[in-house]
This record gives C-alpha cells, sequence and structure tokens, in this order.
C-alpha cells in the first residue's frame, strides 16, 4: 500500500507549499519516464520526456488532482459539506472533482454544458459511478455555466448546506499552486538523474495549470521555459490569465518572485476548436501510441503534442534541445462514442 492511503479512510491531510492545507489525493511523485523514439518521430535528436501526471492517483488520472489537492483542502478547513464545480460534458476537471470530493466525503454536484445524448461514455461513467449530481445545461457559454453554479450554490445554501464552488478547472491561485508543486518536483527529478531540460510543454485550458508551472520556475529561479499549448483558442486573453494566475500564487505563497511577460509563452493549437479532433491530433494519438506505447486524449495532449514538430520546424524549439512533456491525462474522453468515431 502506498504512504497515505489507508484504505476506507479519507485522504491523509499534509502541508504543502508555505505552509498550505494539502490533501493527499496520490497526485505527488508521478514519474518521469525518457521517449527517446517518440521524441525522434516528432523530430528532435534531442532527450524527450514524458512527466506522467496522467497517473495521478485518482479516478483514471489527470492534471486536476494536484489542484484538488489544495483546493479540496480549503473546502474541508472551511467546513464545507458539498463541492460544486462546472465544465463541458466530457469535462476531464468536472470528473476528477467528483472522484476526489467522493474521496474525501463531499457530496458533489457537476454543472456540465452540452447535451450527454450526443457526448455519452467516458467521463460520465465516471461521474455516474462516483455518485456526482449532474446538471445539464443547454449551450456552452462560461457565463452560463458559472451563473448556474451559483444558482445552486444559493438553493444549497438555502437548505442549510455549505457549498464550496470550484471555479472553471480549478484554476485559481491556489489551485494552481498545485502545479507549482511538480514544477519543483519536476526539477527534483531532472536534477537526480543529472539532466538539464529547455522546456517544458504542457497543453492549456483554463490556464491553472501553466500558471502554476511558471510560478514554480519563478520560486525555483531555475529550470525548463514553460511552453503552453492553447487548445481552446484563448489567445491574448488566455496570456493574461495565465499571467494574473501565476502571480496570484506567487502572492499566496508569500514570495515576492515576478512573472516575467515573456516567461508566459503560449502557442496556438486548438485546430478547429476546442474539443475537436483534427488530422494531425488523430495521428498524434496514433502516433504516440505506436512510438512509446503511450495513450493521450483527444482534447488536450494529442493537440499539445502535435504542436510540436511544427515548433521545431520553425526553431521555436532547437531540435537539440532537451524537452519535457507533461501528460496531464484526459484519458477517460477516449471511451466517450463519439471521441472514439473521431479518432479512428
Ligand atoms: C487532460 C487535460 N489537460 C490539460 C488541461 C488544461 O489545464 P488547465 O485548464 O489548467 O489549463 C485540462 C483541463 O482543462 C485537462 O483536462
Amino acid at each position: 500500500m502506498e504512504a497515505g492511503h489507508a484504505t476506507g479512510s479519507a485522504p491523509a491531510r499534509r502541508e504543502g507549499l508555505a505552509g498550505l492545507a494539502k490533501l493527499d489525493f496520490g497526485a505527488d511523485g508521478t514519474p518521469l519516464q525518457a521517449k527517446p523514439a517518440l521524441g525522434a518521430a516528432l523530430g528532435l535528436s534531442g532527450p524527450f520526456f514524458v512527466k506522467r501526471d496522467d497517473r495521478a492517483g485518482m479516478g483514471m488520472g489527470g492534471n486536476k488532482t494536484r489542484k484538488l489537492q489544495y483546493v479540496v483542502a480549503d473546502a474541508l478547513e472551511g467546513g464545507a459539506d458539498v463541492l460544486i464545480t462546472c465544465g463541458a460534458v466530457q469535462s476531464n476537471h468536472a470528473c476528477l472533482t467528483a472522484v476526489c470530493g467522493a474521496a474525501a466525503g463531499l457530496e458533489v454536484h457537476l454543472v456540465l454544458a452540452g447535451d450527454p445524448s450526443q457526448m455519452r461514455g467516458g467521463n460520465l461513467v465516471v461521474d455516474g459511478l462516483a455518485a456526482a449530481r449532474l446538471h445539464f445545461v443547454a449551450g456552452d457559454a462560461w457565463d452560463v455555466l458559472v451563473a448556474e453554479s451559483e444558482r445552486l450554490a444559493e438553493d444549497l445554501r438555502r437548505e442549510g448546506r455549505r457549498p464550496y464552488v470550484i471555479p472553471v478547472g480549478a484554476s485559481t491561485p491556489l489551485g494552481a499552486v498545485g502545479y507549482a508543486d511538480a514544477y519543483l518536483e519536476l526539477l527534483g527529478q531532472l536534477d537526480a538523474a543529472g539532466v538539464t531540460a529547455d522546456w517544458l510543454v504542457t497543453a492549456c485550458g483554463s490556464g491553472g495549470t501553466q500558471a502554476g508551472l511558471v510560478a514554480g520556475r519563478a520560486l525555483a529561479g531555475r529550470g525548463p521555459r514553460v511552453l503552453g499549448v492553447d487548445v481552446s483558442k484563448g489567445g491574448g486573453e488566455l496570456r493574461d490569465v495565465v499571467a494574473a494566475l501565476a502571480a496570484g500564487s506567487l502572492e499566496l505563497l508569500g514570495s515576492d518572485a515576478a512573472v516575467p511577460p515573456d516567461d508566459v509563452v503560449l502557442v496556438d493549437g486548438a485546430g478547429p476548436g476546442y474539443g475537436q479532433v483534427f488530422p494531425e491530433s488523430r495521428e498524434m494519438v496514433h502516433s504516440a501510441l505506436r512510438a512509446a506505447g503511450l495513450l493521450l486524449d483527444p482534447v488536450y495532449t494529442s493537440k499539445a503534442m502535435a504542436a510540436l514538430p511544427g515548433l521545431v520546424g520553425a526553431g521555436r524549439i532547437a531540435a537539440g534541445d532537451t524537452v519535457v512533456f507533461l501528460h496531464t491525462g484526459g484519458l477517460a474522453a477516449l471511451f466517450a462514442p463519439a471521441y472514439e468515431e473521431a479518432l479512428r
């Protein structure tokens, strides 16, 4: 049995960065694996590694686990008895909130955008197994989801409950601290292996993951530059969100380190749009599996990795650079029939 995972008991509490409350959802210490054949397939001649946050220890893994280690701890500290969050029908974040919330003994409500009949399977299966209460809303406008989450929280408060609303993607300064953690953990792994990496590449959606990594780099004052691949056509607005979240995390951590503006590097990798598979991202799923036995997801990691050959071709990343790819998970979506079809 792994430390901190006593069967049948609530997750262990431990002290996180700067003494912040943190739960142990088994997200710390994910493997760092060399994947040379995959690196070569991407056009890299230098060392290529994958940081396996798809193996983070809850549900089917994924990046939200590290954020939720801090955010759910904060909910418990504040006396919450219900978690509410929102996202797309196949939201990995919503699903991991359902799983982590259940493990922490909390009721979980998910406000999901879209039509469940068009997007069956995948994360929805896990949401159901975790006994999350699902509320579907038409359309996919974020402000509608946020308003519905707030309305639900109000209803629950009237019933005497103590809801805690987690914003989209748990991309708050506190959630992002989970990725400052991850950056420092990665540096330790690279140091132990005697590797100096040039780049850390991640998919970027709501911005918290990249923000935390950038904050971690500012804290360490060294380490690979962080390159985010925007999978949602967030553009300049997303860059501002990442910068603001990184600054917010550093403030929360009591650090006066600053994030230089050119440390927030974002490139477009969305293809036709958020959640839509395109030829290069489809081919990436197949070629990562062939080259390295690595499963990528259809919405985030396949798009982020598919951006690499172009970045190398354009000289943005030198072919001989040492690159770490952060595998942020999302694998349950592979088992949603609509994505299974699109990837075939
Ligand atoms: C699998 C996966 N990868 C990457 C991301 C992007 O992370 P963030 O929302 O923190 O930018 C998400 C969530 O949006 C995700 O579910």
